[in-house]
C-alpha cells in the first residue's frame, strides 16, 4: 500500500510535546464546543492532560471515545477508566455521560462512533508500532474488537502492575479501521526507545506488521516527538 512520508516534527521536551498538543485540543473545542475527541491513556499523555486541566477550557458540550480498555473491573486502580477519572475527566467539567469507553458489545460502540465523526483523535505509538491495542498483523479494516494483547505490551506495561502476572491479557480496543475515520489525527511520542519505531511507522513501508504505519495514507495527521 503507497502512503506519504509523514513529517516528524520534534520538541525541545517532555513539556513543550504536552503544551503543543494541548494548544491542538484547546483550538479545536474553541473551535467547536461540540467537539467530539478519542483519547488515549498510557504515560504519553499525562503531561497532555495535566497541562488540559490547568487551562480555561469548557468541557460541558464535548463528547470523548476513550482508544480502548483492559478487560479487567473497570474500578481497579490500573484500569483505563480510572486512569481517565484520575488524570482528566473528575478535574473537568465534563458530564461523565458524555465519556464512553469500550465495552464488550462492540457494536455498541461502533454505533456510537459512526453517528459522530470523530473530530480529533489523539494517539501513542507502543514500542511494537501498536497504535490503541492493535498489535501488529491487524488487519487495517479492523473494527472495535476483542484482542490479546501481545507478550511485548504485556512485558511493556507490567511497570503499571505489582508483577506481570497482574497484566491483564484481553482489551477491546477501537479498530485502526475505525480510528481513520477521524477528521484529524495527532501522534505523540516521548523518549528515545520510541525514536526507531517512530521513524519505521512514519518512513518505511505501509505494512500490517506495524500498525501505525496506516496513519501514513489519512489525509490529516500531525506527529509530536520529544527525547
Ligand atoms: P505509553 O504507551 O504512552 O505508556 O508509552 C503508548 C502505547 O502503548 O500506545
Amino acid at each position: 500500500m503507497e502512503g506519504n512520508i509523514l513529517e516528524i516534527k520534534t520538541l525541545k521536551n517532555y513539556y513543550e510535546l504536552s503544551s503543543t498538543v494541548a494548544d491542538i485540543v484547546e483550538y479545536q473545542i474553541q473551535e467547536e464546543p461540540l467537539s467530539r475527541l478519542v483519547l488515549p491513556t498510557g504515560s504519553t499523555p499525562l503531561g497532555l492532560y495535566e497541562e488540559l486541566v490547568n487551562r480555561d477550557l469548557d468541557w460541558s458540550s464535548v463528547m470523548t471515545y476513550n482508544l480502548d480498555v483492559y478487560i479487567m473491573n473497570p474500578n481497579h486502580p490500573q484500569s483505563y477508566q480510572t486512569f481517565m477519572k484520575e488524570n482528566l475527566f473528575n478535574r473537568i467539567n465534563i458530564y461523565p455521560s458524555n465519556c464512553n469507553f469500550p465495552d464488550r458489545n462492540v457494536q455498541v460502540y461502533e454505533e456510537r462512533l459512526k453517528g459522530t465523526p470523530i473530530d480529533l483523535c489523539i494517539l501513542g505509538i507502543g514500542s511494537n508500532g501498536h497504535i490503541a491495542f492493535n498489535e501488529p498483523g491487524t488487519s487495517f479494516d479492523s473494527r472495535t474488537q476483542v484482542v490479546d494483547l501481545s507478550e511485548q505490551t504485556i512485558q511493556d506495561n507490567s511497570r503499571f502492575f505489582d508483577s506481570i502476572d497482574d497484566v491483564p491479557t484481553q482489551a477491546i480496543t477501537m479498530g485502526l479501521g475505525t480510528i481513520m475515520e477521524s477528521k484529524k489525527i495527532v501522534l505523540m511520542a516521548n523518549g528515545q526507545h520510541k525514536l526507531n519505531i517512530l521513524n519505521i511507522a512514519m518512513n518505511g513501508d505501509v505494512t500490517e506488521e506495524i500498525p501505525a504505519s496506516i496513519l501514513q495514507t489519512h489525509k490529516n495527521v500531525e506527529v509530536y516527538y520529544s527525547d
